[in-house]
């Protein structure tokens, strides 16, 4: 039997044997860098843990330390401890304020050459855990069409798609909603692509981002996106990082934390809910391995 196929097989063993998933798996993506996705991933997972669902954020911006700056905290290991030292999922999550849980993607998953059967199905093992440690496990990923990007985009059943009114972050948004579709692996009947407007000056103002987003994708690519909803432009924001806290922390009333609360309740309420294929963290990973890997 060759390495894809006992690999398959074994991730098919996993299935049938997994604890019931409960987490709702969403990635959080960009076109363009610095659009917000930190800050949104951050800030919507302390507004979900107000709704007293437990979080975890993931972080896949390999190399970059992007949520630990929010919270603080330098977390002492992360997902290579799992693969390469034996670590339980449950020893390398830091805990953030109000019980969210952070893991640190270390130095990638997507290119990993020197990882042996062994290594691999006990990394899978270990993120079938996470997958029933959460409510949510919001992956944070890097900006535009890198394969990293791409590849948790690809496999995750959920995608927020941040985009601010800048004209480069539209077409950059449209450029890796394309790079997407054009992708033989992306499933695009069982993902939901839905966009949050960042950075918006008015109500108005973040759902022309949707529009014109939604009416290129509809046109050029015969796609559908879904709206969340907008975070203003507010200065609130960096005052906070300032603080290395997050808003929804130092400043929970002002009006970017009321927005977050706003997203978080139609995440949780929403009537578009999910998909009836869900797939769980430890089946985006093992998709992303056996698609790049083997
Ligand atoms: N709604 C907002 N209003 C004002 N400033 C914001 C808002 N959202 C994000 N910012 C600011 O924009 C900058 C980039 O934010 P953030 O780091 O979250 O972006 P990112 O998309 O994660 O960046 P990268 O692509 O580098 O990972 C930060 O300085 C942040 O404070
Ligand atoms: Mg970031």
């Amino acid at each position: 039997m060759d390495q894809a196929t006992s690999l398959r097989n074994m991730v098919n063993e996993r299935k049938t044997s997994a604890p019931i998933r409960k987490a709702r798996v969403i990635t959080i993506t960009s076109g363009k860098g610095g659009v917000g996705k930190s800050n949104t991933s951050v800030n919507l997972a302390l507004a979900l843990s107000e709704l007293d669902k437990k979080v975890i954020i993931f972080d896949a911006d390999f190399g970059l330390a992007n949520v630990e700056v929010m919270f603080g905290a330098l977390p002492k290991y992360n997902l290579s401890d799992v693969i390469y030292r034996g670590k339980r999922i449950e020893d390398i999550i830091t805990e953030g304020p109000n019980g969210i849980g952070f893991v640190s993607g270390g130095s990638g998953i997507v290119g990993l050459s020197n990882v042996n059967r062994d290594q691999l199905a006990f990394l899978i093992h270990n993120l079938n855990n996470l997958d029933g440690l959460a409510d949510f496990i919001i992956i944070d990923t890097g900006a535009g069409i890198s394969d990293q990007v791409l590849s948790f985009a690809m496999m995750a059943p959920e995608i927020f798609m941040i985009t601010t009114p800048e004209p480069s972050s539209l077409t950059d948004s449209y450029s890796l909603i394309k790079a997407l579709y054009r992708n033989p692996n992306f499933d695009k009947d069982n993902t939901t692509i839905r966009v949050i407007a960042n950075k918006a000056s008015t109500i108005e103002d973040g759902e022309l981002v949707y529009q014109k987003l939604s009416s290129v994708v509809s046109k050029f690519l015969q796609g559908r996106l879904d709206y969340l909803g907008m975070v203003p432009l507010d200065s609130t924001i960096d005052k906070a990082i300032r603080q290395q806290k997050p808003v929804m922390i130092s400043f929970p009333n002002c009006k970017a934390s009321k927005a977050y609360k706003l997203i978080a309740k139609d995440i949780v309420d929403g009537t578009h809910l999910a998909n009836n294929v869900k797939r769980g963290i430890s089946e985006i990973f093992s998709s992303i391995m056996l698609n790049r890997r083997l």
